[in-house]
């Protein structure tokens, strides 16, 4: 006889705490719980219809705390020694059992997942956000389109340069004061982030040979401020060209050409002695106020004119270093910002709306 810790039932087996029970009749009680444990899995098994619940069936039978057949394989200490060694075999096959199918059924529950259309097709749909282009990367394609239709070649360059090609072959040396103009992310005393599009004029003599037209437009860096007026990040355009016997006059007249095609046709402009190293004579450039059509406005400071860009003929050193030697061939270079010319051409007063990226600011354009 076996005392009724000695017996094995299935949890909510009634009153089988109760029973006392002979060797034979323990063993029959043994083989109905095994059976009985086998049946209840297989319907589980059966019933498994995803991942998640292919998990708390293999829960329900093998977890190490509260499992089923955990739980009888730990009963068999309790059974007297002669009868283990049967009923813990039993067991072992039956958990074999259990172990096998589960695995089986993993691979079909996975494989029906695999197979399910990911869509569920009776659900509301999700209405779509639209993207746009950027305003300010459009106005750099435009910009690109207008050159290209005038026979310029577009350089795509770095934007981590050489201290060489944006200041020193710019004739801007180490200790220039103009250097300090633009106040630079340095990686290391060779490497930095271009603070300007200028060193366009340098790639460009270096790779082509006169006539040349070529710009190069993309991302400037500078250790500026982010406020309304400043970002330490903002967009140029620099433009030159090589060609012998090129002068002011050809420079004034393509200015002309491009600013009209950019703002408007009945846009004027002006120009003013400015200094920039890499350029001799340099200028810059105004256009009459858009805003008021340079009849004077808050926007123009009353003075009817708005600064737009630097331009000159470049510099016989910036031409010498670039392999240029001739002196009969001149050049001319400009450069701009094309943030200034979107804030201006869409009444923007914040440059940090073009980059904070709101759509309720970008869907307008
Ligand atoms: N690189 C100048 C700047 O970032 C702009 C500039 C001025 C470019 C005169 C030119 C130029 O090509 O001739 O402020």
């Amino acid at each position: 006889m076996l005392s009724h810790s000695g017996r094995f039932f299935l949890p909510g087996d009634p009153g089988a705490e109760n029973l006392q029970l002979s060797h034979e009749s323990n063993e029959a009680m043994m083989r109905e719980t095994i059976s009985r444990l086998r049946r209840s899995f297989e319907e589980d098994c059966a019933a498994i219809t995803g991942s998640e619940n292919w998990k708390s069936v293999r829960d329900k039978y093998l977890a190490r705390e509260g499992g089923l057949i955990t739980g009888a394989l730990k009963k068999l200490r309790e059974l007297p020694k002669e009868e283990r060694p049967a009923f813990g075999q039993a067991m072992n096959t039956l958990r074999e059992f259990v172990e096998e199918r589960l695995e089986t059924r993993l691979q079909e529950v996975r494989a029906g997942e695999r197979d399910r259309p990911a869509v569920d097709v009776t659900r509301p749909g999700f209405p779509l956000e639209f993207g746009s282009a950027h305003p300010i990367k459009s106005l750099q394609a435009e910009i690109e389109e207008i050159f290209v239709g005038m026979g310029f070649r577009v350089f795509d360059l770095p934007e981590i340069e050489s201290d060489y090609y944006n200041f020193e072959a710019l004739n801007m040396p180490p200790e220039h004061p103009a250097r300090d103009a633009q106040d630079t992310f340095y990686f290391n005393a060779v490497q930095l982030l271009r603070t300007h599009c200028s060193s366009v004029q340098v790639h460009a003599m270096e790779a082509l040979e006169p006539p040349i037209r070529a710009i190069s437009t993309g991302k400037v860096f500078r250790r500026d401020p982010f406020d309304a007026t400043h970002s330490p990040m903002f967009y140029q355009v620099d433009v030159i060209a090589v060609e012998e016997g090129l002068h002011m006059g050809h420079l004034k007249g393509m200015l002309d050409v491009f600013l009209k095609r950019v703002f408007h046709p009945g846009i004027k402009m002006r120009l003013r002695p400015g200094f920039f190293p890499f350029v001799e004579p340099g200028a810059e450039v105004d256009i009459s106020c858009i805003f008021c059509s340079g009849r004077g406005c808050a926007k123009c400071k009353q003075s009817g004119w708005i600064e737009i860009l630097g331009a000159g003929m470049v510099h016989p050193r910036v031409l010498e270093m670039s392999g240029i030697r001739d002196p009969r061939i001149t050049g001319f270079a400009w450069g701009m910002g094309i943030d200034r010319v979107a804030i201006l051409k869409y009444g923007v007063d914040d440059i940090r709306l073009f980059f904070d990226n709101d759509l309720r600011f970008l869907n307008q354009f």
